[in-house]
């Protein structure tokens, strides 16, 4: 358990790199009781930089309790917290807005915004800095020029996208920018295929994650890949099946898009880190989404880069031991970053 006086000097060191100015508008969003005791941190936090800082909170929304459904808030349709949202100049969103309409509504206003939800220990375990910016920054020159990005690895993963049709996302932790939308603890670069351009084979090997499942697979799970969507999910054991029916469960076809593609940069994080935090990982799961060197893989929605599949079916699979080349140039090989300006 953290004090809340630690809460707030980790928050004000959050807000700081975010550059909060005295005159600036902060507003929390909450919902329901979750997170209550980061909210009132972040506000105390603010006040004392002399922000103008408020909260809101809004109930907690029914279908919490079922399964996961990327993109569908508790505030959507919700006008007049919409519209205050636009007027903040930074909202920390401790309700999560990932993939809504509303999320990409706000930030296009101006608006930064910065979702926190991970257990304190692991946010400050992973506290952004200026460094992990340069790298992620990096990855997004090099991403952002790249025309093709092939991945490997030895146990038969081979897969091509075509890229630069969509922009490139980065992830270090804080928001500075007009707009621009980070989260807490995270560090990796993305972007995504040309749509119906990404061809090959995913070999999910043991040690990889579900990140949605918060596991780690036991058995391979291989996906076929045709134009931009899986069309098999074969294995023998338990995962290939929970997967697939997972998937299958949403009713809808767009659940088996291939979604955003990046590689992790953040050296805090291991790709084992949930399994030794094991009951303290339940949120996001930041470390299995960042951890250096993983090759980021996903299905599901790409509003998030500016697409329109929304598909409330949203499956992150980081990747171990996995080579991605960029243009033929070596990104990762094998796990390893093979960039120095991107090295741990
Ligand atoms: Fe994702």
């Amino acid at each position: 358990m953290a004090t809340q006086l630690e809460m707030v000097k980790v928050f004000t060191k959050q807000l700081e790199l975010c550059k909060v100015k005295p005159h600036e508008t902060v507003i929390v969003l909450t919902e329901g009781d979750i997170r209550a005791d980061y909210g009132e941190a972040f506000l105390l936090a603010a006040r004392e930089m002399g922000a103008n800082s408020f909260l809101i909170n809004v109930p907690l929304r029914e279908t919490r309790v079922m399964k996961s459904m990327v993109g569908r808030t508790a505030i959507a349709g919700n006008l007049p917290v919409i519209d205050t949202l636009k007027k903040a100049d930074i909202v920390i969103d401790l309700m999560g807005m990932l993939f809504s309409h509303e999320q990409n509504e706000i930030c296009a206003t101006g608006t930064r915004m910065l979702f926190v939800r991970e257990p304190f220990d692991i946010l400050a375990q992973n506290m952004p800095s200026p460094e992990l910016r340069a790298r992620v920054e990096y990855g997004e020159k090099l991403l952002g020029a790249a025309k093709t990005m092939h991945i490997t690895s030895d146990n038969g993963t081979d897969v091509t996208y075509e890229l630069g049709q969509y922009r490139v996302m980065t992830q270090y932790g804080y928001t500075d920018e007009p707009g621009r939308w980070d989260h807490m603890g995270t560090g990796q670069v993305l972007s995504q295929g040309v749509d119906g351009k990404v061809n090959g084979k995913v070999v999910i090997a043991p040690g990889d994650a579900i990140v949605a499942f918060k596991r780690h697979v036991e058995r391979p799970v291989e996906l076929t890949i045709r134009d931009g969507y899986v069309t098999s999910i074969d294995g023998e054991g338990i995962d290939a099946a929970m997967m697939k029916d997972f998937m299958d469960s949403y009713n809808d076809p767009r659940a088996y898009a291939i979604s955003h593609i990046g590689w992790g940069l953040l050296p805090s994080a291991k790709w084992y880190s949930n399994i030794i935090t094991k009951t303290r990982d339940a949120e996001i799961g930041v470390n299995m989404l960042s951890w250096h060197g993983n090759v980021l893989f996903s299905l599901g929605p790409n509003t998030e880069l500016g697409g329109n599949n929304d598909t409330a079916c949203h499956l992150d699979i980081p990747l171990r031991r996995h080579t991605l080349k960029l243009d033929g140039q070596t990104i990762v090989e094998n796990g390893k970053m093979m960039i120095p300006e991107m090295a741990a």
